[in-house]
């Protein structure tokens, strides 16, 4: 029996090496991406073990669509993992993100997979019960400054997680969270200048870096093999945790986000800021 796993956001980044790593493994991927050059690249790269799904996250109409049309693909196999891995950071002062991109990084971050895991749980429930991941991020525990919305759409991703594993118990699906921290993909380029519109505010003073910084975490990130590793966990253990931290300091995010009092941290905080050349924009 086809054993097939579904993979979000498989145009770049942590879905592309999650594609390629499960794909070296046997699995039968169904990938979603959401351009048609996306989709001719992947289909000539992964001519077999490959089913290509073109759709935008935001909109129900054609995601649902694209899942229709794959039920009897589906049918003939069992599907054994959804990854949620599609996502975008939205950089910016809470004060000053508009209501249009405020919505935006909920829609794509946290109502989508919402819509998909549903769409996918009859595939997920059964005999031998599949397992749903979910990319988070450290900012699903760890709040910081201009990064409002990502961090609170990866805290309510956190908790939709959490509630998911509650509920779906019953059926033996488990529900796990994969926490990276930066990790080399090209979410930090699609990010630069995206902080110049508030140069002009009363906090572009601390933004002035931003780029700088965008840039210095790109370099410095992980590669996304260690996400792979930590979703393979996740998937193969027999009792998986429920969040697998993808740091080069897990233990110090543990404690800052977990220990520390939220009045300490504040003050930690601020004063990084002040120096100016130290807040990690996203
Ligand atoms: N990189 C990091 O440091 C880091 C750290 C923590 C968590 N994460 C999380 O990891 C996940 C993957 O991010 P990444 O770093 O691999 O970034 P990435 O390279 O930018 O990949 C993001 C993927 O999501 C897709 N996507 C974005 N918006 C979409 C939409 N509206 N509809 C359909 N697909 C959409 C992108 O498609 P397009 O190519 O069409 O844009 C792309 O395939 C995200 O959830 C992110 O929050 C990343």
């Amino acid at each position: 029996m086809t054993k097939f796993i579904c993979i979000t956001g498989v145009s770049t980044g942590i879905g592309r090496a999650l594609l390629d790593f499960f794909h070296q493994r046997g699995y039968h991927i169904i990938g979603s991406v959401r351009n048609n050059d996306s989709v001719t690249e992947l289909t000539t790269t992964y001519p077999e073990k490959l089913t290509v799904l073109c759709f935008d996250v935001r909109n129900q109409e054609t995601t649902k669509k694209a899942f229709s049309s794959i039920e009897n693909i589906l049918s003939q196999g069992k599907l054994d993992l959804l990854i949620n891995n599609a996502g975008i950071a939205v950089p910016g002062p809470l004060e000053c993100l508009t209501e249009e991109q405020f919505e935006e990084q909920l829609d794509i971050n946290l109502k989508s997979v919402r819509r998909i895991t549903n769409l996918l749980l009859p595939y997920l429930k059964g005999d031998n019960p599949g397992r749903i991941i979910n990319i988070s991020s450290v900012s699903g525990i760890l709040n910081t400054p201009f990064m409002g919305a990502y961090c609170i759409s990866k805290h309510a991703l956190e908790s939709m997680t959490e509630i998911y594993r509650r509920e779906l118990g019953m059926f033996g699906i488990k529900v796990v969270s994969i926490l990276p921290g930066p990790i080399k993909t090209e979410i930090w380029k699609k990010n630069i200048g995206k902080l110049n519109p508030y140069f002009d505010t009363p906090y572009g003073h601390l933004l002035k870096n931003a780029d700088k910084l965008i840039e210095k975490s790109d370099a410095q990130g992980l590669p996304a093999e260690r996400v792979c590793q930590a979703v393979w966990k996740a998937f193969t253990s027999r009792n998986p945790k429920t969040g697998y931290i993808v740091h080069k300091s897990p233990n110090v995010i543990r404690f800052i986000s977990r220990v520390l009092p939220s009045l300490w941290l504040d003050s930690i905080m601020a004063k990084t800021m002040s120096k100016g050349d130290k807040i990690r924009p996203i």
